[in-house]
């Protein structure tokens, strides 16, 4: 080991995955995820059994991100944690662990915040040559909960541009679903229906907003009506369709993502361009993100689907900038549901 190697520990409890990673001076070595089945039954998290869930897998994930990468506790520099937004439960899961290693190993805790996670996705680097965006970038962040796009100057200065006023991308996945009686997280089971369905057989309105503001609950509703009024002349009228639903709403969905990236992009004219957060796993989604860089003729960062959804290897990533910065965390420290 050369003396002045960085090895950051990062954990990642923020709603139903439990994750830790491992980075060398910014490499990631390690990334293990403990996904949380036991939600699928209820449509959706129980946040009390995701807590539980992760005090159950918190050490065995630990023990293996730690061994996969070969390192030992003695080596690591610091250990990062999510602080929020998220469950308060299942962060304070996380930041407790997180704050008694750092404590009993006498060495700096960091905290950091998801959805800087989910925007500095692009940095993740798997090899020491791997590329990264530049500053500044445009980042689209599309999850579960969130939906932000933002000028990111540098890692301590963001510009948000918009987020959601009412649902976020994921959600309105999750929704369009769950109305179909799809299963839970909808997103990936629309995905994969959708590759049999015709894009164009359901019209939906898109929402008329002229700012960098994102909507998504208009068009929930205009599926249910959809739905309420097509299932009363036949029954079996979502299993019949469930493939063009699903093709449709996707492409609606993805199609107001593009319009606001287009609008950020004619407006700020910022030539690089990167997404993060679980919709950005949408196979459909990335191949409208490559023709929208071509169209463009600007360069898009696409991290690899598996740093798209919770993972710990995006904290793990933010966590070493952080480190060489300084930005510490003390052990008073609280986690936030919320910003
Ligand atoms: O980033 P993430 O794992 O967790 C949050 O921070 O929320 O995002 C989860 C969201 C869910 O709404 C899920 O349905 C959606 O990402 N998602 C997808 C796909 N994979 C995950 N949405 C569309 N297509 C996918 N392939
Ligand atoms: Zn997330």
């Amino acid at each position: 080991m050369i003396a002045n190697d960085i090895h950051i520990l990062a954990i990642e409890t923020s709603c139903d995955d439990t994750s830790a990673a491992v980075v060398k001076n910014g490499v990631i070595l390690s990334n293990i995820i403990a996904t949380q089945e036991l939600h699928n039954k209820y449509g959706g998290v129980v946040p009390e059994l995701a807590s539980r869930a992760h005090q159950i897998n918190i050490v065995p994930v630990v023990d293996e991100a730690l061994k996969k990468a070969s390192v030992s506790l003695e080596q690591l520099s610091a250990v990062a944690f999510t602080a929020g937004p998220g469950l308060i439960g299942s962060l304070l899961v996380g930041a407790t662990f997180a704050k008694g290693l750092a404590l009993s190993l006498n060495i700096p805790l960091i905290d950091v915040d998801h959805l800087e996670g989910h925007l500095f996705t692009a940095f993740i680097k798997e090899n020491d040559f791997d590329q990264v965006p530049s500053f500044p970038f445009l980042s689209l962040t599309v999850s579960g909960g969130h939906t932000q796009l933002a000028v990111v100057n540098d890692f301590d200065n963001v510009e948000v541009l918009g987020k959601t006023i009412d649902d976020a991308a994921g959600e309105a996945f999750d929704k369009c679903a769950k109305l179909m009686g799809l299963g839970y997280p909808g997103g990936p089971i629309i995905d994969l229906l959708a590759k049999k369905g015709n894009p164009l057989a359901f019209h939906f309105p898109k929402p008329n907003i002229k700012s960098f503001d994102f909507s998504f609950s208009g068009l929930k509703t205009s599926f249910l009506y959809l739905l309420r009024d097509k299932v009363k002349e036949d029954n079996d009228f979502i299993l019949k369709n469930k493939e063009d639903l699903a093709a449709s709403i996707q492409k609606t969905i993805i199609d107001i993502l593009i319009e606001k990236l287009q609008y950020a992009y004619d407006s700020t004219k910022i030539k690089f361009v990167t997404v993060g957060g679980g919709v950005a796993a949408n196979s459909y989604f990335r191949d409208r993100l490559v023709d929208f860089a071509k169209k463009n003729d600007l360069k898009l960062f696409l991290p690899s689907k598996k740093y798209t959804t919770d993972n710990a290897a995006m904290i793990a990533t933010v966590a070493f900038y952080k480190y060489l910065k300084g930005y510490y965390a003390d052990l008073n420290f609280t986690p936030y549901s919320h910003k």
